[in-house]
């Protein structure tokens, strides 16, 4: 298979670098691996003939020089050098891997160097973030949640692997699995929202989904597990800000899509750019010692955020680079993102004894091994292949499976008066800065995908074969000179306006935090202005977080929240809006009705002071002077074309033996005329514990295909396991008493409710 392997990639490529890598010490360590059947011992070999410098080399990731422009515009510069550098690095062994680099071109020419010219011809990694597509992009990873479909985001990072492997990456930085409670912080939208059983779910489907059926076949990259950890719970939702929580709070929200995304194989890890109560994460050996190698057992990469050891400078943790080295490597770091520190200082403190050789070698150990794991030890080339490259990368199979997750990422959160779907004779007043053009479709967070090669509203309306006209209305911050008066001339000759409106590229994603999650007000006004014509008002929001809508936008009979959908964005919404599709997305994300509610999440505490249930304030009760705390539209919130009952719940006994299991069952109907999917969802309130429990926890979900008029029994199984919590010794445990339960549409709704009891063996 070996030989087979080299004989196919030498065709294609010249037999020059095979031949050098074929002679190499490297190759011949893992023909070993073959003799004596070790990779281990093949692997500590290769290690025996290293160099301290060389294994520094192994540890320190750069940015490619040559990569794309937008690489370079989504990270802040540094350090960054000229191509030849680069290489110049990779040929003294100086250069572990790069990333965010340039397709199979570049990494076939760098590779090449690493592989025929460094002294022991340890072949490079390339890694890249490729968040959700590599050219075909689907809808960003808070989009996708939102269909409730881990086996969707599955096949996304599937297919974005299988293009993106061949353009030679090996290692991707994804899935981000923070739990983002504050929808102030802009990089919730690159993860799958608030909810920890949605979050584990998706963390799991991501990794596997990228890592496909073997880590060493050529359309499979290495996940990276990030921010570790709790780089969500910033606070203020300001990026990169402190977070101080309890360990329990750590424990209980933040690490379980970590552990989820280990338990799935993802073999590496990357660590958070902030501090921990008072220890940057970076720096923090509880975290990435005690917690992820002792009790977790991990035996994986550990690699910084780009620049996160040198930012133990700024963080008043480490006085000098040397330092922050000597911090980060010790605290348990393997590999040092773009500061260069690790090759800068390593050799260095290791030759001082500050740093033991054990741990220096420890580290390029794991490195080794995850290049093994990729099989670039057996073939340094096993994905850079241009030929299949351009043949994979926004194929028409890709771009209909985009289209179908965009579409069911799609949220329905309002359609009074059955107003939509709407009829394609309909007269129709596409509005707002997002209702035609080749911008802000893909998303805050793509390297390699395009704008250019998506479709926009406008055009997959067309296509559809509706009959639109196109009016921008207003400047996504900015107001447009004469945009309003324009937007209500359209409507005024219209049947009905489709207002597309929201968040602009640059409005969500890293370093991208706002104080008040709205809809800009220049987009507001139009919104005011449309809605007065007195026509039906079809609200598209095009957001990276939840938004707290208000005024007009809230006020309209519909409204469909579209996140950025990606390559085939327009289709996608052409489908719901006219009908073709029913809409079956839930918002994993609460919508606050105020700004100010941040950061909201359904499953908080209960306090001491409950507001009693409903609208009405009572005094002197957890609320804000003027709004009950509850969500406009509460997690898990999304309607279908139709109209779905709930009843038939049963309990059976309502005892859920210690070691038994209770069978939930309730039934939901069809009641309307078209066929729709329901996400029904199951939440359990534990009533009393040692420790204070949320008023409500997901617990599971299942969708439900249904015909028009038809009933389905849905089940769900309650063990023990599922009402664990962190308790007072910080931890996993579980208590008998009495518990609530519903099963419902969304959080915050009763709709079904039944109670039980967990009763000790
Ligand atoms: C981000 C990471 C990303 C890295 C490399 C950082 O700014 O926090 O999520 O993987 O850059 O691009």
């Amino acid at each position: 298979m070996l030989n087979k392997a080299i004989s196919r990639r030498a065709a294609l490529m010249g037999v020059g670098a095979f031949t050098a890598w074929a002679a190499s010490p490297a190759r011949a360590m893992l023909q070993g691996v073959a003799r004596r059947g070790s990779p281990a011992a093949a692997l500590h070999d290769l290690l025996a003939r290293m160099t301290v410098e060389e294994k520094a080399g192994q540890l320190t990731l750069m940015a490619a020089a040559w990569g794309p422009s937008k690489a370079a515009a989504l990270n802040p510069p540094g350090g960054n050098t000229s191509f030849d550098a680069q290489l110049a690095e990779a040929r003294a062994g100086r250069l572990g891997g790069v990333f965010n680099g340039a397709g199979a071109e570049m990494a076939r020419r760098m590779q090449t160097v690493a592989v025929r010219e460094s002294r022991l011809r340890i072949p490079l990694l390339f890694a890249a973030d490729v968040i959700h597509g590599f050219r075909t992009i689907f809808p960003v990873p808070l989009g996708e949640a939102a269909s409730w479909d881990p086996a969707l985001a599955e096949r996304t990072a599937r297919i974005a692997a299988v293009e993106a492997a061949a353009a030679g990456i090996d290692w991707n930085f994804a899935p981000m699995v923070d739990i983002a409670r504050d929808a102030r912080w802009g990089r919730g939208v690159e993860g799958a929202g608030e909810d920890v059983h949605l979050g584990r779910l998706f963390a799991a489907a991501r990794v596997r989904g990228f890592q496909g059926r073997a880590l060493d076949s050529n359309d499979a990259m290495a996940a990276c597990a990030k921010h570790f950890a709790a780089y969500g719970a910033a606070e203020a939702g300001l990026d990169y800000n402190t977070v101080d929580i309890s360990e329990r709070t750590l424990r209980e929200i933040y690490f379980p899509p970590f552990q989820a995304a280990f338990d799935a194989g993802a073999p590496t890890v990357m660590a958070a750019f902030n501090e921990l109560s008072g220890i940057p994460a970076t720096g923090n050996p509880w975290l990435l010692k005690q917690v992820l190698r002792e009790e977790w057992d991990f035996g994986g990469l550990v690699v910084s955020d780009y620049t996160g050891d040198e930012e133990m400078i700024a963080h008043g943790f480490a006085a000098d680079a040397r330092e922050a080295t000597r911090i980060a490597f010790m605290a348990g770091v393997d590999m040092s993102m773009q500061s260069g520190f690790y090759i800068r200082h390593l050799p260095d403190l290791v030759a001082k004894n500050e740093v033991p050789v054990a741990r220096l070698n420890e580290a390029t150990l794991r490195v080794l091994a995850l290049k093994d794991a990729l099989g670039l030890l057996e073939n340094p080339f096993l994905r850079i292949d241009p030929r299949r490259e351009r043949r994979v990368v926004l194929s028409p199979a890709h771009r209909a499976v985009a289209r179908d997750a965009a579409r069911r990422s799609i949220v329905l959160l309002k359609n009074e008066g059955a107003l939509l779907p709407l009829a394609k004779s309909r007269r129709i007043a596409l509005v707002g800065p997002f209702a035609a053009g080749q911008h802000d479709l893909v998303g805050p967070w793509v390297v390699y995908g395009d704008d250019a090669q998506a479709i926009d509203l406008a055009a997959g309306m067309r296509r559809a074969g509706a009959a639109v006209t196109v009016t921008e209305g207003s400047g996504i911050e900015e107001p447009l000179a004469g945009g309003i008066a324009a937007a209500v001339a359209a409507a005024r000759a219209a049947d009905v306006v489709v207002l597309a409106i929201g968040e602009g590229t640059r409005m969500s994603g890293e370093a991208q935090s706002v104080t008040a999650p709205v809809i800009p007000a220049p987009q507001q006004a139009l919104a005011e202005a449309v809605a007065a014509v007195g026509k039906p008002v079809v609200v598209v929001i095009k957001n990276g977080r939840a938004l707290a809508l208000a005024g007009a936008v809230a006020d309209a009979p519909a409204i469909l929240v579209t996140w950025f959908l990606g390559t085939e964005t327009g289709p996608a919404i052409a489908d719901i809006l006219l009908g073709d599709h029913a809409p079956s997305g839930r918002l994993p994300v609460s919508f606050p009705r105020e700004p100010g509610q941040a950061p909201y999440y359904y499953d908080h505490k209960r306090t001491g002071r409950p507001n009693p249930p409903g609208d009405a304030l009572a005094e002197y009760k957890t609320h804000y002077r003027s709004i009950p705390n509850s969500a406009l539209y509460p997690f898990g919130h999304g309607l279908t074309y139709g109209d779905i009952g709930y009843g038939g719940l049963s309990l059976g006994d309502a005892r859920l033996p210690w070691n038994g299991a209770l069978t939930v069952r309730a039934t939901v109907t069809n009641r309307g005329r078209r066929a729709a999917e329901e996400v029904v969802q199951l939440y359990v309130h534990d009533r009393t514990a040692s420790v204070t429990r949320p008023v409500q926890q997901l617990k599971g979900f299942q969708r439900v295909a249904l015909r028009p008029g038809e009933s389905k029994e849905v089940r769900f199984t309650l063990r023990r396991e599922d009402l664990l919590f962190v308790g007072t010794e910080n931890r996993w445990t579980v208590e008998p008493g009495a518990f609530d339960l519903w099963v419902a549409p969304s959080a915050e709704v009763e709709a079904l409710k039944g109670s039980f009891a967990l009763v000790a063996a």
